[in-house]
């Protein structure tokens, strides 16, 4: 089972695929079949029988490993970020911990494990996941399917791997190097529609320039972005949550000096990478342009550098221990080798943390 980012370059679509795209020319309107990449994602992620809608099976977890599928520790950096913005909001009587794209309450249920009982006793955790309610999960957890209203809770919220699964439409540009709309059908076959106009072509100019991420001596035809305004204003909604306190987003992520040419488009299934076809039946994510999310006073690191700052290392423990208490030894080693595999920068220690105070009192908490 691997984690979802794409580890390696991308690299231009294969001809066998190009070969749908009837480029340059608009093919006229869109029609039953055909629609943006920001549509068909939303009907094969959430709409009827989705992939993450339709609760069979075992959830995300049984398709991909997140952060907080590859060891407790995970959530256990979480509690301890949450004492610090318990800490600097004066201790409130109540405490909330919102987890936004909670998937099976696993992360959650974790950090309730975690937190130490005075904390504890005053936390109110939610859940915002658009799949139904797991059976069996702690009763202290409200699953709720939409964001609770604007202001209304002071405390922490984390979004793991959420925004990269919020649908955006993609562009590519045609033989001229004009960004045009990439339409797509059920069974993933795709061709080229309209040029990019509006907001869409407004984002793009801003953050995502096409010709200008073009490689050296690349033609600047094929070059594809995805358009992240759906998740600017899904991650600025997020924080408005909040009255008080610090938003958190973790995710694989791509800055505007360093965006890749051809796009991050991809599916995922049983553990695979998999060409992306909107039907249902496979994860559809693309990497996040998280400097596009951020709003003023925002905080970036990698995830090394929150869980170093949060406690957690990969170093090995001392030789020593392992002859006067071997099976202290054997857990630290397993839990050094979690750490390691969290904070790997070749690996998930590479995600972006986009940390976002409200309110002052919670800034710089992994900084200081
Ligand atoms: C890749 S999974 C991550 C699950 C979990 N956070 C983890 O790290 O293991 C993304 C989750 O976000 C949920 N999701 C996507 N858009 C959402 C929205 N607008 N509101 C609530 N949940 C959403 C999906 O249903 C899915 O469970």
């Amino acid at each position: 089972m691997r984690w979802r980012t794409i580890l390696s370059p991308r690299v231009p679509r294969d001809p066998a695929h190009s070969a749908h795209l009837a480029h340059p020319a608009y093919r006229g309107p869109v029609t039953h079949d055909w629609c943006g990449w920001r549509d068909a994602t939303e009907r094969a992620l959430y709409g009827p029988g989705g992939f993450y809608t339709s609760g069979d099976g075992p959830g995300p977890a049984g398709h991909f490993r997140t952060s907080v599928h590859v060891s407790p520790l995970y959530a256990e950096a979480l509690a301890t970020l949450l004492c610090r913005v318990d800490a600097a909001l004066g201790s409130p009587a109540d405490l909330a911990l919102v987890d936004v794209g909670a998937g099976r309450g696993e992360l959650l249920t974790g950090v309730l494990a975690a937190l130490p009982e005075p904390v504890c006793a005053r936390v109110r955790p939610y859940a915002v996941e658009r799949a139904p309610r797991p059976a069996g999960l702690d009763e202290r957890v409200t699953w709720l399917p939409e964001l609770p209203a604007p202001g209304s809770l002071t405390g922490l919220l984390f979004a793991n791997e959420w925004l990269d699964n919020v649908p955006v439409d993609v562009a590519e540009t045609d033989g001229d190097g004009v960004p045009r709309l990439v339409l797509v059908r059920a069974d993933g076959t795709e061709r080229l529609g309209a040029p990019v106009t509006g907001a869409d072509a407004d984002w793009l100019a801003r953050w995502w320039p096409l010709p200008d991420c073009a490689p050296d001596h690349a033609p600047a035809s094929g070059l594809r972005a995805e358009i992240g305004h759906p998740r600017d204003a899904a991650w600025s909604r997020a924080v408005r949550t909040l009255r008080a306190g610090l938003a958190v987003t973790a995710d694989y992520a791509h800055s505007r000096d360093a965006r890749p040419p051809y796009g991050t488009l991809t599916g995922f299934r049983e553990g695979r990478e998999v060409h992306p076809v909107p039907d249902g039946t496979c994860d559809i994510t693309a990497h996040v342009a998280l400097d596009a999310c951020a709003g003023p006073g925002a905080e970036h690191l990698s995830q090394r550098q929150a869980l170093h700052a949060l406690g957690i290392d990969g170093r090995r423990p001392p030789l020593s221990l392992a002859s006067s208490d071997p099976a202290a030894y054997v857990r630290a080693l397993g839990a050094a080798g979690a750490a390691a595999e969290l904070t790997d920068p070749a690996g998930l220690g590479s995600f972006g943390w986009l940390l976002q105070p409200v309110g002052g009192s919670c800034t710089g908490l992994l900084t200081r």
